[in-house]
This record gives C-alpha cells, structure tokens and sequence, in this order.
C-alpha cells in the first residue's frame, strides 16, 4: 500500500495510474475504521482499479466543543485493516496540505445543512462539503463512496456534485451494525460500558417505529409513541420521520421514507436512520 502525505505526490501517481486506463474511487474517512468503513472500501474495490482511502479529520466540520481534539486515533491499527485488505493507496494530508489558503470558506451547502444534525451543528453540513469538495479536486475520482448511516451527509455530497456539475459518481453502502442491531461508528468507543448496554434500544426503537408505520398506524401516532419511548432511555436532540428523497414532510403519496434521530447517551452523540418503502399509499 502507497501511503502518500503530500496531494502532488498522490497526484503523480493517479495520473499515472490513469494513463494505465484505470477507475479511482475515493473513500474519504476521519479514521477510527471498523467494518462500516471496509464496507466502503469494498465497495470501493468492485468498482475501480484503483482504491485510495483518505484519513484526514477536517476541523472545519467540528464546532469549539465538539471533540476534534479527542477524536479517536488509531493510525497503526487503520493502516493494518487497509493493508489487510489490499489497498492501493492511504492519503494522510496535513491540515496545511487540505487548507494551503487557510480554513476560511463561505461554502453554504444551503437548506438541507440546516435541518436535523444542522439545527444543534450550524457549520458542520459547510465543513464536510469543504473538505470533500477539496479531496475531489486533489483525487478526482471516478467514483466516492458514502454510508447511508450519516444520511443528511450522503444527500448533501449528491447535490453538491450535482449543483457544481462535479464528474464523480456518488456510491452508498448500507448501515453496517453490531450483532445487537447498534450502527457501527467511531464514537462508539465514548461509551461507558452501562451506556453500552443501553444503546441498542436506538435502533430497537427506531425499527419499532417502522413496523408500527407499516402496520398502517398514522405517523403522527407513532412519531409520538417513539419519541416518547426514546425520551425514557435518551436525551432526544431530534426525532423525525421524513421524505427519504429530500428530508422534507411526508405528504400523503410519499412512499420513500426516512426514520430518523440523534441522541445523547451520558457523553455520547449518537445517530441513526432506518430507510424504507411504504406500500399502502
Ligand atoms: P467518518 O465518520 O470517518 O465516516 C467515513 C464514511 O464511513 C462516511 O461515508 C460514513 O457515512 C461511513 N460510515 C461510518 N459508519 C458507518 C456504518 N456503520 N455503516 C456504513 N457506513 C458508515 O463521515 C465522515 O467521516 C466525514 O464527515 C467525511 C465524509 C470523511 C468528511 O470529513
């Protein structure tokens, strides 16, 4: 595996592997890889020649507060799992080599970077889409590869390569969980070992909402029920049940839906979102 610091280095080696008549896909990570994250560099691999993996925790997405600073570091193992798993390349940039101009962006992704995660994260939606809007010119790829788990972040990279006319082609991979149902993310490893017994019922929740929904109860019903039930076990910052299109309200023909939530468990933020068609409209 190449592992490259410095984008004219990594540059030198694309062109070349370009030349060769190879695809690249890019999977952009913080880092902290589990098995959400190999999902994607598979996905990565059955689409292209080329796999580059970037590891790079942007500051502009995190807000004074938030845990930039303690956000989990686990280079040797990451490297490892991505050896492992016959990557090409790792891009490691430093902050200077990602901002040579400084951080400084007016980048608005718009409406959509202000609901759910938006509302109590202002700036986060404008940082993400900086960032990856910077590796898509430093990488060009052919294909980038997002979770479903960070929905409202895989919607905003798919109009942000739309509205900017970008020649990439945005790939998504399904939530990877734990065997007890808890999505896979690297925050995971802030929980004390009681939260972690308790964060399942998240996703038990959510999916009870989703059953209850195709069971033909109303939403507002269930969206009441639910947010009620989570409020027992959790801090609910948001709780929603949306169009999965464009995280607008259901109208009565929406069949495309999203359940979608944020919590607080002790220190720990935690999100999820169950995606599902609705037969009975
Ligand atoms: P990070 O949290 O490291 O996630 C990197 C990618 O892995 C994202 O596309 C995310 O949706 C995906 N992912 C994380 N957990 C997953 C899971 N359980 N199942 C499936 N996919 C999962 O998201 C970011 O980094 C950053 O915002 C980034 C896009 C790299 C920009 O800085």
């Amino acid at each position: 595996m190449k592992i490259f610091e410095r984008s004219s280095d990594l540059q030198f080696f694309l062109d070349n592997c370009r030349n060769d008549n190879k695809a690249v896909s890019l999977v952009p990570t913080m880092g902290g890889l589990h098995d959400g994250h190999l999902r994607l560099v598979e996905k990565a691999q059955s689409l292209s020649g080329v796999v580059v993996v970037s590891i790079f925790v942007n500051p502009t997405q995190f807000a004074t507060g938030e845990d930039f600073d303690s956000y989990p570091k686990t280079f040797s193992n990451d490297k490892f799992l991505l050896e492992e798993r016959g990557i090409d390349v790792l891009f490691i940039p430093s902050k200077d080599e990602i901002y040579p101009n400084g951080t400084l962006s007016n980048y608005d992704v718009g409406e959509i970077g202000r609901l759910l995660c938006g509302s109590s994260r202002p700036k986060h939606f404008n940082g993400v889409a900086q960032v990856v809007n910077r590796l898509f010119d430093i990488v060009k790829p052919n294909y980038s590869i997002f979770g479903e788990k960070d929905y409202q972040q895989l919607l905003i990279i798919k109009s942000l390569v739309e509205n900017n006319n970008l020649n990439v082609s945005i790939e998504s991979v399904s939530t990877q969980r734990e065997d007890d149902g808890l999505a896979m993310s690297t925050r995971n490893k802030y929980l004390s070992a009681k939260d972690r017994m308790k964060a399942p019922l998240f996703y038990q929740q959510l999916n009870n909402a989703k059953m209850a929904i195709e069971q033909g109860n109303s939403i507002e019903f269930v969206m009441q029920k639910t947010l009620s039930e989570l409020s027992v076990n959790f801090e609910v910052e948001y709780f929603e049940v949306l169009n999965a299109n464009n995280l607008t309200q259901i109208a009565t023909n929406t069949a495309e839906i999203i359940i979608i939530s944020a919590i607080r468990l002790g220190e720990t933020r935690l999100i999820d979102n169950i995606v599902f068609r609705r037969s009975n409209v």
